[in-house]
């Protein structure tokens, strides 16, 4: 009698149980699989459209799968298509919740400088505004009629300083200057603010109206002291800041990282857009005249210090410190001031935090 093919490979299974004690498990297993197989074939065979639903379902499966990854579109070079799943993690001693960021090595990897506000327009729509976005504080006080914050402030030197409030002072959750920007806390759909202007001889630039006044009074002292600070990179739009987010990843991608690498590595220097600080005006980078790159050298030079040791004094901190990157998920960024308002300011820049610790700790 000719025997079929599941007819075959039981028996051989069954024999081979039967006659190697050894392997009696993997025989087993063996067995059980092709029953099984053959009871799905029986059951495929007797029906088509069961076979094509099934078929029609494990497709549907997965092209949905398919959506929750990282995929391009050809306009703008390469746009995420969802969120970067990520793994919350909690940190030692702390509840602050964080972007576990994929394990990649990174020992050999060179951080590419965040030159995207200095130079480098040419590849996009906004190749209109290479010199354009980096203002000193004489281009804008030859331009502006905001002078009179400037004056408010000197008056302000002569009278006496208010005596120190006995107690810590008090945060509100709620108020707008402290909000918190980050990965895992987008800007909320509903966030509103006006955008204030200050005009510049070169262009106009634009962040929070309410951070204006502290914003180049903290120039001018700059200068009286010998430094000539440099705004660039005030506010930028949702788009703006998914080209530069797209830029940087594309720049990666051409020293021969994978898409997901690129990504990962990317977000720690621009945020992902729609979680940037520079969205909702609150955010500048400051250089100055004879440091023009965003690296870490900017620490280190006469601009980068005075910066650190006033920003607060005119409501601004170093929001991205050295040693806090596991907790901000961004590089140390000298540059890049955030405006909190002049109490918060002195108790994070005074006790060494970043602002995630100081929402752990005060709000
Ligand atoms: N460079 C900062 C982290 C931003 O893109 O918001
Ligand atoms: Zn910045």
């Amino acid at each position: 009698m000719k025997r079929s093919f599941y007819e075959k490979t039981k028996l051989f299974f069954i024999n081979m149980g039967k006659y190697h004690k050894f392997l009696r498990i993997p025989a087993i297993i063996g067995l059980a699989v092709s029953m099984l197989s053959h009871r799905i074939c029986l059951y495929f065979k007797t029906g088509t459209k069961r076979f094509a639903c099934t078929v029609f379902v494990l497709l549907c499966f997965m092209v949905g799968n398919s959506f929750a990854y990282p995929v391009f579109q050809e306009e703008n070079g390469f746009i995420s298509g969802g969120e970067k799943e990520a793994e919350v993690v909690a940190v030692a001693d702390s509840n602050i919740s964080l972007v576990d960021e994929q394990q990649i090595e990174y020992e050999n990897i060179k951080v590419l400088d965040d030159e995207d506000v200095v130079d480098g327009y040419g590849d996009s729509q906004f190749h209109d505004m290479k010199n354009v976005d980096k203002y000193f504080l004489d281009e804008i006080l030859e331009e502006n009629e905001i002078l009179q914050p400037l004056k408010a402030a000197e008056q302000a030197e002569m009278e006496p300083a208010p005596e120190a409030a006995a107690d810590q002072p008090q945060f509100d959750a709620k108020d707008w200057r402290l909000v918190l920007i980050n990965k895992q806390h987008p800007i909320p759909e509903d966030y509103s603010f006006s955008l204030g202007m200050i005009k510049t001889i070169k262009g106009d630039m634009e962040c929070d109206e309410r951070i204006i006044e502290d914003l180049l009074q903290m120039m001018q002292a700059a200068s009286e002291d010998g430094v000539t600070l440099a705004i660039c990179s005030p506010y930028r739009d949702l788009s703006y800041q998914e080209y530069l987010f797209n830029r940087k990843i594309r720049a990666y991608m051409k020293n021969g990282m994978s898409y997901m690498e690129a990504y990962s590595i990317s977000s720690q220097a621009v945020t992902v857009p729609g979680a940037s600080e520079h969205q909702i005006g609150l955010a500048i980078d400051i250089i100055s005249d004879t440091y023009l790159t965003l690296d870490e050298g900017f620490a280190e030079t006469s601009a980068g210090i005075w910066l650190s040791q006033h920003c607060a004094e005119y409501g601004f901190i170093l929001r991205y410190p050295k040693g806090k990157e596991a907790i901000t998920s961004i590089e140390f960024e000298p540059w890049h001031f955030r405006y909190v308002g002049k109490d918060a300011a002195e108790v994070i820049m005074d006790e060494g935090l970043c602002l995630e610790e100081f929402w752990d700790k005060y709000l």
